[in-house]
């Protein structure tokens, strides 16, 4: 296949971890004979500094005439003192928003080479953990209507204000995301669990309806409800009860960083952003690291298991997928770890970010 990709590679480590992210995939094109064209666009804390603005139309364009897009890592204390709607993190939302990637697929899983770095006790966790939180990404309280109001003078005459931020579902938004939820638990061990906060929001009692509307279509799946508050709860009390979570773009928002913070290793955390006709934007689920940028000490492998992603969910290519994976696996068994990962006197052997990426390229 000859394919385009749009590559974002951000702010802080993000520049880094993609160069590795790319060498993979380099390496899985020269196996399996597919070409790929990178198309790099900026956006996120670097535009700001190059153009003045976190998302310039040219980089939407440019994601939108691409196959697919690869982003590393947005934002940075640099530009923590910018007002709200002038933060790197606007590019995010603004990428999500205009190319319609409702769908957010977050696994969280604990890959044996690393169980020990999980801080749930061992008996929590004796069979594996193997999760996927469906996140619904374009709608809800982060793209409702917000802003602040006047209320007047109190009796010592100073100003009052009020600041708001609306959640509001459509019936149609959570019919979508509950198909895609679906499907994914009837891929998998077919259970899945709809997080809301219906004993509350009327957004979420609606959302819960439309989950037992669309629940008689997959009869093989096996749908339950939890409060978000219980959820939270229950994820490290009795993580292994999940198979697949969906819920909103708040909850999943909190929910994921949880999910896979109890992998121990959120370094290793890739995500797909989805649209109905599966293309999409893959990124690592952490952040853009500014105290660790440009010293190659960062973990590359988050960003080259979205490259996996990609591969399998936007271009259906499963062996090239489960090469990178299965590399990544290797790896790791044979004993190297980035500074997040290693653990002193254990025979492990600590190497950097392109080291790490030049490994996994050559298994593949
Ligand atoms: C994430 C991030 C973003 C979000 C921020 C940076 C806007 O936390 O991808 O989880 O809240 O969606
Ligand atoms: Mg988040």
């Amino acid at each position: 296949m000859n394919l385009t990709i749009a590559v974002i590679k951000g702010d802080g480590i993000g520049p880094e971890i993609m160069g590795e992210a790319q060498r993979v995939l380099d390496a899985v094109g020269a196996r399996f004979g597919h070409t790929f064209t990178y198309n790099e666009v900026l956006a996120g804390g670097c535009a700001i500094d190059a153009v003045g603005t976190c998302l310039p139309a040219g980089t939407v364009e440019a994601c939108k005439e691409s196959d697919a897009v690869l982003l590393a890592a947005i934002g940075g204390w640099k530009w923590d003192t910018l007002p709200g709607d002038q933060r790197p993190e606007q590019a995010l939302l603004g990428l999500r928003k205009e190319l319609g990637l409702f769908s957010n697929l977050r696994p969280a899983i604990l890959i044996e080479e690393l169980k020990d770095a999980c801080p749930l006790k061992p008996e929590l966790i004796a069979g594996g953990l193997d999760l996927m939180v469906v996140r619904e990404l374009t709608g809800g309280i982060y793209f409702g209507d917000r802003g602040r109001q006047s209320v007047g003078e109190d009796k010592e005459g100073t100003e009052g204000v009020v600041a708001y931020d609306v959640e509001q579902y459509s019936d149609a938004e959570v019919r979508r995301i509950a198909h895609i939820a679906f499907d994914m638990a009837r891929k998998r061990g077919s259970k899945l669990t709809s997080v809301d906060k219906a004993n509350v929001l009327e957004s979420s009692r609606l959302w819960r309806e439309v989950m037992e509307e669309v629940a008689p279509s997959y009869p093989d799946v096996e749908l339950s409800h939890l409060y978000i508050d219980n959820a939270a709860m229950q994820l490290v009390c009795a993580p292994q009860q999940f198979d697949v979570i969906v819920t909103n773009n708040m909850f999943g928002d909190i929910l994921s960083d949880e999910a896979s913070m109890i992998t121990g290793s959120i370094g290793m955390l890739p995500s797909a952003s989805l649209r109905e006709d599966s293309f999409g934007m893959y990124e690592p689920v952490h952040g853009s690291a500014p105290d660790i940028a440009g010293k190659d000490l960062a973990n590359p492998m988050a960003m080259i298991l979205s490259v996996a992603m990609m591969l399998r969910y936007t271009f259906n290519l499963e062996e090239e997928a489960t090469a990178i994976e299965t590399a990544t696996k290797t790896v790791l068994e044979k004993g190297y770890r980035t500074g997040d990962l290693y653990q002193r006197d254990t025979g492990q052997t600590l190497v950097g970010t392109a080291e790490i990426g030049r490994l996994i390229a050559q298994e593949i």
